[in-house]
């Protein structure tokens, strides 16, 4: 079971829960009487963005973008390779890019470039979590649900070798499980 490898819960699914409440009421109050597209980015942002959008009441379009960094290249270069464009065009609509961390910065800097190129109405970005100690690229988010300290954390979508992303919470996992 996941369960026994974690070593120490940073956020509870109550936790979350209730910070992700407080982020829809102010989306909601920034964005009255405007239409929305929430913009996940795969795979990360999968949980929190179905959590969010449903606890938003503005009348909201969901689209997702499937993003790959060029390997350990990233941070060095902020390569970033679109695996799967929107669906929709976002000329003169509202955007908030959704991401489950911002940890460098590189793939929202990227992103962020990249879908102000095609003239939305404005653009914002929303992480659930951020890791400032990390940033390289020049980017900060308009709506943060927790900060974290350098750490490896997994659940409520963050993976470790791709698992772990359905825990229902944010935690750290114990160390002899990297080692394995
Ligand atoms: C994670 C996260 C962000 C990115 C943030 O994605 O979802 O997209 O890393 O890091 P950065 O600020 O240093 O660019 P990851 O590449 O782990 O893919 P995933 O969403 O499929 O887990």
């Amino acid at each position: 079971m996941m369960e026994q490898d974690i070593l120490e819960v940073f956020f509870s699914a109550e936790d979350i829960d209730a910070r992700i409440g407080e982020l829809a009421a102010q989306i909601d109050k920034d964005y009255e009487g405007k239409e929305l597209v929430l913009i996940g980015v795969l795979r990360g942002s999968v949980i929190f963005i179905s959590d969010l959008a449903r606890k938003i009441k503005n009348k909201l379009v969901l689209d997702f973008l499937a993003v790959s960094s060029y390997g350990q290249a990233t941070t060095s270069s902020g390569q970033v390779r679109i695996l799967k464009d929107l669906s929709e065009h976002i000329e003169d609509k509202h955007v908030i890019i959704v991401e489950d961390i911002l940890d460098t910065g590189n793939t929202l800097s990227y992103l962020s470039d990249m879908l102000t190129a095609r003239q939305p109405a404005s653009i914002k970005i929303c992480t659930l979590l951020d890791k400032p100690s990390r940033r390289t690229a020049d980017i900060a988010a308009d709506y943060v649900g927790f900060t974290v300290p350098d750490a490896f954390v997994v659940g409520y979508g963050l993976d470790y070798c791709e698992y772990y992303r359905n825990l229902p919470y944010i935690g750290i996992l114990k160390p002899e499980v990297y080692s394995h």
